[in-house]
Order: C-alpha cells, then structure tokens, then sequence
C-alpha cells in the first residue's frame, strides 16, 4: 500500500469509530445539541495525521491496531477539541475548519466551548475504559496511566494548552515585543508539537519499549512536530484556501508569532527541511521497518492540506 492508501485507510477507520462513538453509551443523556456540535467538531474531515503516527509507531512493535485504537482516537479528540477552542471569536476567530463553518459559527460560542470541553473529557474516558479489562486489551496498569499521564501532559499547560497561551500572548498582547525564534520554537513545540510527539511516543509505551526505542521515537515525534506547524504557517502564506479548508493569510495580519514572520519563507522552508532531515535520522535504530513514518516526515513537509 502506497503512503496516500495507507493514511487514507486511517482516515475511514477513524472516521468509522468516531462515529460510533458519538452514538454510544458514552453520549447518553446528553444534549442533543451539545452531541451535535461535537460531531460537527469530529466528523467529516481532517487529515487523522496523529491517529495515523499512533497505529503506525505501535505497529513498528507489532501493537495491533485494534489495541492502538483507542489510544489513536483519543488524541484526534483532543487535537479536535483544540481547534474547536482555537477557532473561537476571542481565539483565532475563524469561521472555516475543514471546508465547514466552524463550530462557534454553526451554533454560537458557548456551544462550541462545552463541545470542546467534552471532547477533551470523552478522550480520558475512552483512553482510560480501553484499558478496563486488562485481559482483553492486553495492556496493564502501568501501560494505561502512562498513556494518560503522556496524553495529559502533551495537551495542558506543559503542551497544547501552554502553547496556545504563548501564541495568544504574542498575539493579543503584544508580549514578547518582537518574539524572538527562542520564544517562537517553545511555542511551537507546546502548542503542536508536544501532541504530535505524545503521537509518535504512544506506540512505544502500547508496547512497553525499552528507553533507548522510547527516546528514539520521542526525538522523531518532536521534530514532526516541529516541522508540522512551520508547514502550517507556510501554507497560510502559501497554501489555496479551498485545499487547505481554512481561511489562509491571516497571520501576519493577526501578528502571530511564526518562524515564517521572523525569518521569510525562504529561510523557513530551509528550517523545515532541517526538521524533517533531523527526524529522519532518529529513526536509524528502527532500519528498514520505520520506512511508513520516514514517508510521513516527507509528507508532514509536502502537505498542501
Ligand atoms: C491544524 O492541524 C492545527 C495545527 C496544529 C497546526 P491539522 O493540519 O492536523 O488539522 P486537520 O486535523 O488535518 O484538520
Ligand atoms: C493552532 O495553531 C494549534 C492548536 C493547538 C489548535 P493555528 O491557529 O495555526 O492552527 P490553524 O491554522 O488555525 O489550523
Ligand atoms: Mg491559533
Ligand atoms: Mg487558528
Ligand atoms: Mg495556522
């Protein structure tokens, strides 16, 4: 399978168990319209890249899918959960995501926050009830409260969410005047990176890898992650709004703090070529059985969407 089928077939099995999930056990009783807001939030689009680097840095230790899964959907929801935020009026303030109204612009602002809310909530609840049976989903304790002390820390205060903090910083308030490339890379890596490497790490603790394979796959995930959002700033300069399925050339007018601002998209796309080569190299210890995470380094840098 070439790397387009194989991110493909992710994206059907994604989209397949999000389904599912928003009609099941884990949504009864609650709001209709809070259910539906966050099936707007996760369904019906997006690139599944992280879920994709899960089943793919489990497989490399041979996890099955079916035990990465629920691991794979957790952080698509709380990747989901963080653009619903992040579109928000006081946030980014976007009315497209996907190609669709964004949530707050479909219903209002304090819908699209508590359907954040609870997709961020129903990622714990899965990550954590995947694993209630030990037995049957071959992990243990150790196994499950890594994953959720990994997937907590990637997404708060010491990740995404400190990460959006700086970005808003430098955005709303002016501070740090100008940001420097120091304060623009620990942005970068909390805001977006620190998910997508908790992605490229998961497969390790699924399978309870030694420490030197763990950091191998930790030090691959951070440098994607690196070069994921330098290719995102590049593509809100660069990239055709109908194939991004965003508003696009809004950074600079919104002062945002990028790599792209500071040093030109020359020297930026030089930076990214730079984080995709450094992944690639930590990937050696793996040889020849790394080949489907070596062509996503390729296609984080290629990405037109
Ligand atoms: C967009 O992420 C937000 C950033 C972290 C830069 P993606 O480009 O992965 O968005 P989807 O999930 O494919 O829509
Ligand atoms: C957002 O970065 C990253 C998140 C943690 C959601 P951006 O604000 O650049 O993402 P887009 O361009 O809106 O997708
Ligand atoms: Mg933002
Ligand atoms: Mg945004
Ligand atoms: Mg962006």
């Amino acid at each position: 399978m070439n790397f387009a089928d194989s991110l493909g077939h992710t994206e059907e099995l994604v989209e397949e168990e999000l389904a599912r999930l928003l009609e099941s056990e884990f949504v009864t009783g609650a709001s209709e319209r809070l259910v539906a807001a966050m099936r707007h939030a996760i369904l019906g689009g997006g690139k599944r890249l992280r879920p994709f680097l899960v089943l793919e840095s489990a497989h490399l230790f041979e996890v099955s899918r079916e035990r990465a899964l629920p691991t794979a959907i957790a952080v698509e929801l709380i990747h989901g959960y963080s653009l619903v935020h992040d579109d928000l009026p006081s946030m980014d303030n976007d009315e497209v995501r996907r190609g669709r109204p964004t949530v707050w612009s479909e219903f209002d602002d304090w819908t699209a926050i508590l359907a954040g809310d609870g997709l961020q909530a129903l990622a714990f609840e899965i990550l954590v009830a995947s694993s209630k049976d030990d037995a049957h989903s071959g992990h243990g304790h150790g196994v499950r409260s890594s994953l959720v002390a990994g997937l907590a820390e990637a997404s708060g205060v010491r990740g995404m969410v400190g990460g959006q903090a700086l970005d808003l910083e430098a955005d709303k308030l002016g501070t740090p005047s100008p940001p420097d490339s120091a304060y623009i890379c620990r942005l970068q890596a909390m805001k977006t990176g620190a998910l997508i490497r908790f992605s490229c790490e998961a497969g390790a603790i699924l399978a309870q890898a030694g420490q030197g394979e763990q950091s191998a796959l930790r030090a691959f995930g951070t440098k994607i992650g690196l070069a994921f959002q330098i290719a995102d700033d590049l593509l809100d300069v660069e990239g055709n709004e109908a194939t991004v399925g965003k508003a696009v050339a809004k950074d600079a007018a919104a002062g945002k703090a990028t790599l792209v601002s500071l040093i030109g998209l020359e020297e930026a796309r030089g930076e990214l070529s730079r984080a995709v080569q450094e992944a690639k190299l930590a990937l050696a210890p793996f040889g020849g059985r790394a080949e489907t995470l070596l062509q996503a380094a390729d296609f984080v840098a290629e990405r037109d969407r």
